[in-house]
Protein backbone atom coordinates (compact mmCIF):
# COMPACT_ATOMS: atom_id res chain seq x y z
CA UNK A 1 0.00 0.00 0.00
CA UNK A 2 1.34 3.57 -1.07
CA UNK A 3 1.29 6.55 1.57
CA UNK A 4 -0.57 8.61 -0.11
CA UNK A 5 -3.02 9.70 -3.69
CA UNK A 6 -3.57 12.79 -4.93
CA UNK A 7 -7.21 13.92 -6.49
CA UNK A 8 -7.51 16.95 -8.00
CA UNK A 9 -11.12 17.88 -8.87
CA UNK A 10 -13.58 17.20 -6.30
CA UNK A 11 -16.80 16.85 -8.50
CA UNK A 12 -18.60 13.88 -10.10
CA UNK A 13 -15.24 11.66 -11.30
CA UNK A 14 -13.37 12.57 -8.18
CA UNK A 15 -16.39 11.88 -5.79
CA UNK A 16 -16.28 8.69 -7.13
CA UNK A 17 -12.37 8.00 -7.57
CA UNK A 18 -12.28 9.08 -3.79
CA UNK A 19 -14.40 6.64 -2.49
CA UNK A 20 -13.29 3.71 -4.74
CA UNK A 21 -9.52 4.51 -3.35
CA UNK A 22 -10.59 4.35 0.16
CA UNK A 23 -13.05 1.46 -0.91
CA UNK A 24 -10.16 -0.74 -2.29
CA UNK A 25 -7.87 0.47 0.77
CA UNK A 26 -5.57 1.74 -2.06
CA UNK A 27 -3.71 4.06 0.15
CA UNK A 28 -3.21 5.04 3.98
CA UNK A 29 -4.44 8.46 2.69
CA UNK A 30 -6.47 10.47 -0.09
CA UNK A 31 -5.31 14.13 -0.39
CA UNK A 32 -8.80 16.09 -2.50
CA UNK A 33 -8.47 19.66 -4.13
CA UNK A 34 -10.92 21.18 -5.07
CA UNK A 35 -11.62 24.84 -5.22
CA UNK A 36 -15.36 24.47 -4.99
CA UNK A 37 -16.66 27.07 -2.30
CA UNK A 38 -17.56 26.84 0.56
CA UNK A 39 -15.64 23.65 0.77
CA UNK A 40 -16.61 20.99 -1.64
CA UNK A 41 -13.38 18.68 -1.09
CA UNK A 42 -13.43 18.79 2.54
CA UNK A 43 -17.27 17.92 2.35
CA UNK A 44 -16.58 15.57 0.38
CA UNK A 45 -13.87 13.80 2.34
CA UNK A 46 -15.69 14.21 5.41
CA UNK A 47 -18.89 12.27 4.03
CA UNK A 48 -16.52 9.16 2.92
CA UNK A 49 -14.77 9.53 6.49
CA UNK A 50 -17.95 9.53 8.44
CA UNK A 51 -19.13 6.02 6.35
CA UNK A 52 -15.37 4.67 7.01
CA UNK A 53 -16.40 2.71 10.33
CA UNK A 54 -19.21 1.04 8.53
CA UNK A 55 -17.28 0.21 5.30
CA UNK A 56 -14.32 -1.11 7.64
CA UNK A 57 -11.79 0.91 6.16
CA UNK A 58 -9.17 3.44 7.89
CA UNK A 59 -8.32 5.18 4.81
CA UNK A 60 -7.49 8.91 5.95
CA UNK A 61 -9.24 11.20 4.15
CA UNK A 62 -8.24 15.49 4.02
CA UNK A 63 -9.88 17.75 1.91
CA UNK A 64 -9.21 21.21 0.99
CA UNK A 65 -9.65 24.03 -1.59
CA UNK A 66 -5.69 24.53 -1.99
CA UNK A 67 -3.18 22.19 -3.01
CA UNK A 68 -0.99 22.12 0.08
CA UNK A 69 -3.17 19.03 0.22
CA UNK A 70 -1.78 17.09 -2.21
CA UNK A 71 1.91 17.40 -0.26
CA UNK A 72 3.58 13.83 -0.56
CA UNK A 73 1.37 12.56 -2.82
CA UNK A 74 3.05 9.44 -4.76
CA UNK A 75 0.53 9.28 -7.29
CA UNK A 76 -1.80 12.20 -8.34
CA UNK A 77 -5.16 11.45 -10.65
CA UNK A 78 -6.53 14.97 -12.19
CA UNK A 79 -9.82 15.65 -13.00
CA UNK A 80 -10.23 19.78 -12.70
CA UNK A 81 -12.03 20.68 -15.35
CA UNK A 82 -15.24 21.91 -16.97
CA UNK A 83 -17.30 18.81 -18.39
CA UNK A 84 -19.15 18.76 -21.58
CA UNK A 85 -22.53 20.24 -20.70
CA UNK A 86 -25.26 21.29 -23.75
CA UNK A 87 -25.18 24.53 -24.64
CA UNK A 88 -27.81 27.04 -24.74
CA UNK A 89 -29.20 26.13 -27.66
CA UNK A 90 -29.14 22.23 -27.16
CA UNK A 91 -25.96 21.56 -28.87
CA UNK A 92 -23.15 20.15 -26.77
CA UNK A 93 -19.47 21.83 -27.08
CA UNK A 94 -16.76 19.84 -28.76
CA UNK A 95 -13.90 18.68 -26.08
CA UNK A 96 -12.12 21.45 -28.27
CA UNK A 97 -14.14 24.08 -27.51
CA UNK A 98 -13.92 23.52 -23.65
CA UNK A 99 -9.98 24.05 -24.18
CA UNK A 100 -9.27 27.69 -23.05
CA UNK A 101 -11.32 27.17 -19.87
CA UNK A 102 -9.70 24.00 -19.16
CA UNK A 103 -6.41 24.92 -20.11
CA UNK A 104 -6.35 28.43 -17.45
CA UNK A 105 -7.61 25.09 -14.51
CA UNK A 106 -4.53 23.30 -15.96
CA UNK A 107 -2.00 26.12 -15.53
CA UNK A 108 -2.86 26.02 -11.44
CA UNK A 109 -3.12 22.37 -11.81
CA UNK A 110 0.27 21.71 -12.86
CA UNK A 111 1.31 24.57 -10.59
CA UNK A 112 -0.25 23.14 -7.42
CA UNK A 113 1.33 19.51 -8.52
CA UNK A 114 4.94 20.83 -9.24
CA UNK A 115 4.83 22.96 -6.01
CA UNK A 116 3.68 20.01 -4.03
CA UNK A 117 4.37 16.48 -5.05
CA UNK A 118 7.04 17.23 -8.18
CA UNK A 119 7.96 13.60 -8.31
CA UNK A 120 4.32 11.87 -8.31
CA UNK A 121 3.28 9.72 -11.11
CA UNK A 122 0.15 11.82 -12.51
CA UNK A 123 -2.83 10.41 -14.42
CA UNK A 124 -4.74 12.92 -16.05
CA UNK A 125 -8.50 12.51 -16.86
CA UNK A 126 -9.48 16.35 -17.72
CA UNK A 127 -10.85 17.44 -21.43
CA UNK A 128 -9.89 17.81 -24.22
CA UNK A 129 -8.07 14.79 -22.99
CA UNK A 130 -4.76 14.75 -25.31
CA UNK A 131 -3.97 18.37 -25.28
CA UNK A 132 -4.29 19.24 -21.52
CA UNK A 133 -2.01 16.45 -20.75
CA UNK A 134 -0.01 17.89 -23.36
CA UNK A 135 -0.18 21.27 -21.74
CA UNK A 136 0.77 20.02 -18.30
CA UNK A 137 3.92 17.80 -19.44
CA UNK A 138 4.82 21.74 -20.95
CA UNK A 139 4.66 22.65 -17.14
CA UNK A 140 6.00 19.20 -15.36
CA UNK A 141 8.72 18.37 -17.80
CA UNK A 142 8.62 14.85 -15.61
CA UNK A 143 10.24 12.05 -16.48
CA UNK A 144 8.94 10.13 -19.60
CA UNK A 145 6.30 7.80 -18.51
CA UNK A 146 5.23 9.75 -15.13
CA UNK A 147 2.38 11.43 -17.05
CA UNK A 148 -0.49 10.10 -18.92
CA UNK A 149 -3.99 10.23 -19.87
CA UNK A 150 -7.12 8.24 -19.36
CA UNK A 151 -8.88 7.97 -22.32
CA UNK A 152 -8.32 4.66 -24.15
CA UNK A 153 -9.45 2.50 -20.80
CA UNK A 154 -12.37 4.02 -21.16
CA UNK A 155 -13.03 4.24 -24.89
CA UNK A 156 -11.93 0.11 -25.27
CA UNK A 157 -14.67 -0.60 -21.86
CA UNK A 158 -17.40 1.03 -24.19
CA UNK A 159 -16.14 -0.79 -27.72
CA UNK A 160 -15.85 -3.96 -25.14
CA UNK A 161 -19.47 -3.26 -23.75
CA UNK A 162 -21.12 -2.41 -26.81
CA UNK A 163 -19.78 -5.64 -28.77
CA UNK A 164 -20.65 -7.69 -25.66
CA UNK A 165 -24.11 -6.86 -26.00
CA UNK A 166 -24.41 -7.43 -29.88
CA UNK A 167 -22.82 -10.80 -29.38
CA UNK A 168 -24.93 -11.66 -26.22
CA UNK A 169 -21.71 -12.77 -24.70
CA UNK A 170 -20.41 -11.66 -20.88
CA UNK A 171 -18.09 -8.56 -20.74
CA UNK A 172 -14.87 -10.60 -19.55
CA UNK A 173 -15.06 -12.40 -23.19
CA UNK A 174 -14.70 -9.58 -24.78
CA UNK A 175 -10.99 -7.83 -25.05
CA UNK A 176 -10.66 -4.83 -27.35
CA UNK A 177 -8.76 -1.53 -28.04
CA UNK A 178 -9.30 2.13 -29.32
CA UNK A 179 -6.40 4.39 -29.97
CA UNK A 180 -5.73 7.65 -31.00
CA UNK A 181 -6.82 11.07 -29.76
CA UNK A 182 -9.85 11.05 -27.07
CA UNK A 183 -12.42 12.77 -30.00
CA UNK A 184 -14.83 11.81 -32.53
CA UNK A 185 -11.63 10.55 -34.57
CA UNK A 186 -10.89 7.60 -32.00
CA UNK A 187 -10.12 4.57 -33.87
CA UNK A 188 -11.26 1.45 -32.88
CA UNK A 189 -9.08 -1.31 -33.63
CA UNK A 190 -11.35 -4.41 -35.05
CA UNK A 191 -8.47 -6.14 -35.91
CA UNK A 192 -7.53 -6.40 -31.92
CA UNK A 193 -10.86 -7.18 -31.04
CA UNK A 194 -11.58 -10.87 -29.67
CA UNK A 195 -14.18 -12.64 -28.14
CA UNK A 196 -12.71 -15.70 -25.71
CA UNK A 197 -9.73 -15.11 -27.83
CA UNK A 198 -11.35 -15.24 -31.63
CA UNK A 199 -11.58 -12.67 -34.08
CA UNK A 200 -14.89 -10.08 -33.16
CA UNK A 201 -15.59 -10.99 -37.20
CA UNK A 202 -16.85 -14.81 -36.25
CA UNK A 203 -19.63 -13.44 -34.04
CA UNK A 204 -20.88 -10.01 -35.86
CA UNK A 205 -21.44 -8.85 -39.39
CA UNK A 206 -19.66 -6.02 -40.62
CA UNK A 207 -22.65 -3.85 -40.71
CA UNK A 208 -23.02 -4.91 -37.12
CA UNK A 209 -19.56 -3.64 -36.02
CA UNK A 210 -19.63 -0.45 -37.98
CA UNK A 211 -22.68 0.87 -36.00
CA UNK A 212 -21.15 -0.28 -32.62
CA UNK A 213 -17.91 0.93 -33.65
CA UNK A 214 -19.09 4.56 -34.64
CA UNK A 215 -21.44 4.29 -31.54
CA UNK A 216 -18.48 4.04 -29.56
CA UNK A 217 -16.91 7.05 -31.10
CA UNK A 218 -19.58 8.84 -29.74
CA UNK A 219 -20.42 7.17 -26.43
CA UNK A 220 -19.25 10.19 -24.59
CA UNK A 221 -21.62 12.54 -26.11
CA UNK A 222 -24.34 9.97 -25.70
CA UNK A 223 -24.34 9.89 -22.07
CA UNK A 224 -24.31 13.63 -22.42
CA UNK A 225 -27.16 13.61 -23.48
CA UNK A 226 -28.68 11.68 -20.98
CA UNK A 227 -27.81 12.79 -18.34
CA UNK A 228 -28.63 16.45 -19.21
CA UNK A 229 -26.15 18.38 -17.21
CA UNK A 230 -22.36 16.78 -16.76
CA UNK A 231 -20.89 13.89 -18.50
CA UNK A 232 -19.93 10.40 -17.72
CA UNK A 233 -18.03 9.96 -14.33
CA UNK A 234 -18.96 6.42 -13.01
CA UNK A 235 -16.90 4.50 -15.94
CA UNK A 236 -14.47 7.21 -16.37
CA UNK A 237 -13.03 7.10 -12.89
CA UNK A 238 -13.20 3.32 -12.67
CA UNK A 239 -11.13 3.38 -15.98
CA UNK A 240 -8.73 5.56 -14.31
CA UNK A 241 -8.22 2.96 -11.25
CA UNK A 242 -7.52 0.00 -13.44
CA UNK A 243 -4.65 2.35 -15.00
CA UNK A 244 -3.87 3.37 -11.01
CA UNK A 245 -4.05 -0.16 -9.89
CA UNK A 246 -1.75 -1.60 -13.12
CA UNK A 247 1.08 1.22 -11.33
CA UNK A 248 0.47 0.65 -7.92
CA UNK A 249 0.23 -3.48 -8.08
CA UNK A 250 3.27 -2.91 -10.63
CA UNK A 251 0.84 -5.14 -12.25
CA UNK A 252 2.51 -4.73 -16.48
CA UNK A 253 -0.41 -4.49 -17.58
CA UNK A 254 -1.40 -3.58 -21.56
CA UNK A 255 -3.95 -1.07 -21.64
CA UNK A 256 -4.71 1.82 -23.97
CA UNK A 257 -3.17 4.90 -22.68
CA UNK A 258 -2.60 8.75 -24.29
CA UNK A 259 1.40 8.37 -23.79
CA UNK A 260 3.97 11.15 -24.74
CA UNK A 261 5.57 9.11 -27.87
CA UNK A 262 9.02 9.72 -28.80
CA UNK A 263 8.83 7.64 -32.45
CA UNK A 264 6.44 5.15 -32.01
CA UNK A 265 3.79 5.28 -34.91
CA UNK A 266 6.11 8.00 -36.73
CA UNK A 267 5.16 10.60 -33.63
CA UNK A 268 7.09 12.43 -31.39
CA UNK A 269 6.44 14.78 -28.73
CA UNK A 270 2.51 14.27 -28.78
CA UNK A 271 -0.10 12.46 -26.46
CA UNK A 272 -1.73 9.90 -28.49
CA UNK A 273 -3.67 6.99 -27.35
CA UNK A 274 -1.70 3.71 -27.62
CA UNK A 275 -1.05 0.42 -26.66
CA UNK A 276 1.33 0.42 -23.14
CA UNK A 277 2.77 -1.36 -20.37
CA UNK A 278 1.70 0.23 -17.01
CA UNK A 279 3.61 -0.59 -13.86
CA UNK A 280 5.62 0.81 -11.14
CA UNK A 281 7.16 3.64 -13.26
CA UNK A 282 4.15 4.50 -14.83
CA UNK A 283 4.13 3.67 -18.76
CA UNK A 284 6.95 1.55 -19.43
CA UNK A 285 6.72 0.48 -22.85
CA UNK A 286 4.35 2.18 -25.74
CA UNK A 287 3.41 -0.95 -27.80
CA UNK A 288 3.80 -0.90 -31.71
CA UNK A 289 0.59 -3.24 -32.98
CA UNK A 290 -0.02 -4.39 -36.79
CA UNK A 291 -2.91 -2.21 -38.19
CA UNK A 292 -4.87 -3.04 -41.16
CA UNK A 293 -4.45 0.16 -43.70
CA UNK A 294 -7.96 1.67 -42.72
CA UNK A 295 -6.96 1.16 -38.79
CA UNK A 296 -3.52 2.95 -39.54
CA UNK A 297 -5.21 5.86 -42.04
CA UNK A 298 -7.95 5.78 -39.22
CA UNK A 299 -4.85 6.99 -36.98
CA UNK A 300 -2.88 9.33 -38.87
CA UNK A 301 -6.41 11.21 -38.80
CA UNK A 302 -6.80 10.92 -35.29
CA UNK A 303 -3.02 11.64 -34.75
CA UNK A 304 -3.42 15.21 -36.95
CA UNK A 305 -6.61 16.03 -35.01
CA UNK A 306 -4.39 15.99 -31.78
CA UNK A 307 -1.61 17.70 -33.36
CA UNK A 308 -4.05 20.32 -34.52
CA UNK A 309 -5.42 20.57 -31.16
CA UNK A 310 -1.89 20.86 -29.50
CA UNK A 311 -1.12 23.75 -31.67
CA UNK A 312 -4.38 25.69 -30.66
CA UNK A 313 -2.69 25.00 -26.75
CA UNK A 314 0.66 26.46 -27.63
CA UNK A 315 -0.84 29.30 -29.51
CA UNK A 316 -3.41 29.95 -26.49
CA UNK A 317 -1.15 29.81 -24.05
CA UNK A 318 1.21 32.28 -25.92
CA UNK A 319 -1.28 35.06 -24.97
CA UNK A 320 -2.46 34.19 -21.69
N1 LIG B 1 -8.38 23.22 -9.00
C1 LIG B 1 -9.07 22.19 -8.43
N2 LIG B 1 -10.32 21.85 -8.79
C2 LIG B 1 -10.88 22.59 -9.76
C3 LIG B 1 -10.23 23.68 -10.39
C4 LIG B 1 -8.93 23.98 -9.95
N3 LIG B 1 -8.24 24.99 -10.49
N4 LIG B 1 -11.08 24.20 -11.31
C5 LIG B 1 -12.20 23.47 -11.28
N5 LIG B 1 -12.10 22.50 -10.34
C6 LIG B 1 -13.08 21.51 -9.93
C7 LIG B 1 -14.51 22.04 -9.98
O1 LIG B 1 -14.80 22.87 -8.85
C8 LIG B 1 -15.32 20.76 -10.01
O2 LIG B 1 -15.78 20.37 -8.72
O3 LIG B 1 -13.11 20.40 -10.82
C9 LIG B 1 -14.33 19.72 -10.55
C10 LIG B 1 -14.80 19.06 -11.83
O4 LIG B 1 -15.90 18.30 -11.49
P1 LIG B 1 -17.22 18.22 -12.39
O5 LIG B 1 -17.59 19.60 -12.84
O6 LIG B 1 -18.24 17.43 -11.65
O7 LIG B 1 -16.72 17.44 -13.68
P2 LIG B 1 -16.51 15.86 -13.88
O8 LIG B 1 -17.74 15.26 -14.45
O9 LIG B 1 -15.92 15.28 -12.66
O10 LIG B 1 -15.42 15.88 -15.07
C11 LIG B 1 -14.12 16.38 -14.87
O11 LIG B 1 -13.13 15.10 -16.64
O12 LIG B 1 -14.19 13.76 -18.24
C12 LIG B 1 -13.61 15.00 -17.96
O13 LIG B 1 -14.76 16.48 -19.46
C13 LIG B 1 -14.59 16.11 -18.13
O14 LIG B 1 -12.94 17.85 -18.03
C14 LIG B 1 -13.96 17.20 -17.29
C15 LIG B 1 -13.31 16.42 -16.15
Amino acid sequence: MIEKIGVIGGGMIGGVLCQEIARRRLARSVGLVDIMPPDLAKGKCLDIAEGSPVMRFDVRMEGSKTYEVLEGAQLVINTAGVPRKPKPDGTLPTREELLETNLKITNAVGAGIKEYCPDAIVISIANPLDAIVYRLNQILAPPRGRLMGMAGVLDSARYRYFVAEAAGVSVENVEALVLGGHGDTMVPIRSACRIAGLPVTQFLDEETLQKLEERTRKAGGEVVKLLGSGSAFVSPAWSALEMAEAILFDKKKIVAVSALLDGEYGVSGLFIGVPAILGRNGVEKVLEIPLTDDERKGLDVSIEAVRKTCAEVDAMIQKM
